[in-house]
């Protein structure tokens, strides 16, 4: 039976951190053993907000490259390559754009969003605009069935589903396929300050965290703060903890904290010492391979080399087809 194809990626934009492995990388592994497929480190994205400042990205190539392969995507099940090696991305995203009408841009909730966000930056570009043209390219040259994103990225998909049939529309082809999103259950990991787990606030924990710094974080947490004094009862639900001892707690320790909670019989103390408790033994296998493989980087990059030979194979010959439909030869 032929599997169906699963492509997704990640901005090169730095380290990644619990909520991108709950959110996403688990949910990846996962996909390995169900489906062909396909993840990339979108470099040439990272560019579109950091074109002035380029420094990071290739060191962010590889830090992310570890933090994959530490969480367990393995290159013997899965295609996993750089975007920047596999020239055929620019190529169909020159094509695509010409025929998206700026419109769909420019409606695009997540672009109206970065753009009111990131004040810092010079963003009236095409390149930051066209975002998702470039993100249609990178799915419809692997002919992707799924793309496992989060919620923040239907927008773009709606789009490449849009674009794909108006590629079709006007080539009169069936060469490009519209790609389904598959969104990942799982709850939003709060970071530090109780705001979205994000690198860009300043609250994250990383994968590669050692034990000391993650416990000084998970310390200073906020957690209920209608429980202001140690007497008050608190509400799991309402504190920022909870989502991660959802994860990484006991069912029994999960009840003994929400009775504890609830009645103040236990303070956030205790109930911080008992993230820790299974917090830090389930981080310590991803953080140590990951150690491993940050030490042999010429081993990660000969990965990368690899699984980018094999993608851009199929990259070329949808090209090819693109360009037969196109009667562009
Ligand atoms: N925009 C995605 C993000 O910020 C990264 C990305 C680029 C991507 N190209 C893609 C995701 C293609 C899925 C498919 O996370």
């Amino acid at each position: 039976m032929i599997k169906k194809r699963v492509l997704s990626g990640m901005q090169a934009s730095g380290k990644l951190h619990l909520g991108n492995l709950v959110g996403a990388l688990e949910n990846w592994k996962k996909m390995q053993d169900e489906y062909e497929c396909f993840y990339f480190i979108a470099d040439w994205h990272a560019l579109s907000t950091n074109y002035e400042d380029t420094g990071e990205i290739a060191s962010n190539r590889l830090e992310i490259a570890a933090d994959w392969l530490a969480a367990g995507l393995d290159p013997e099940k899965s295609t996993i390559f750089v975007q920047s090696h596999i020239p055929e991305h620019a190529v169909l995203h020159l094509f695509l754009s010409m025929i998206v009408p700026v419109p769909w841009l420019e409606r695009n909730p997540t672009y109206k969003e970065k753009m009111e966000n990131i004040q810092d930056k010079d963003l009236a570009t095409y390149g930051f605009l066209g975002y998702p043209v470039l993100q249609a390219a990178d799915i419809s040259l692997y002919k992707a069935d799924y793309v496992p994103v989060g919620i923040d990225q239907l927008p773009h998909l709606e789009l490449t589903r849009e674009l794909v049939r108006r590629f079709n529309g006007i080539y009169r082809c069936n060469v490009l396929k519209e790609p389904e999103g598959k969104i990942s259950e799982v709850p939003k990991l709060k970071g530090t300050d109780g705001r979205k787990m994000s690198k860009s606030y300043n609250n994250a924990i990383f994968l590669g965290e050692e034990p000391a710094s993650v416990e000084t974080k998970i310390k200073g947490m906020v957690t209920d703060t209608k429980r202001a004094r140690r007497k008050d009862p608190g509400e799991p639900n309402d504190c920022n903890l909870f989502p991660l001892h959802k994860i990484y707690s006991s069912e029994e320790d999960i009840r003994e904290i929400c009775k504890g909670c609830r009645s103040a019989e236990m303070g956030c103390t205790d109930c911080k010492a008992m993230l820790l408790k299974n917090l830090l033994p389930a981080m310590a296998p991803i953080r140590e391979k990951r150690k491993d493989f940050i030490s042999k980087p010429d081993k990660i990059n000969e990965i990368l080399v690899e699984g980018s030979k094999k993608a851009r194979l199929v990259a070329m010959a949808t090209l090819e087809e693109v360009k037969a439909a196109m009667k562009i030869g």
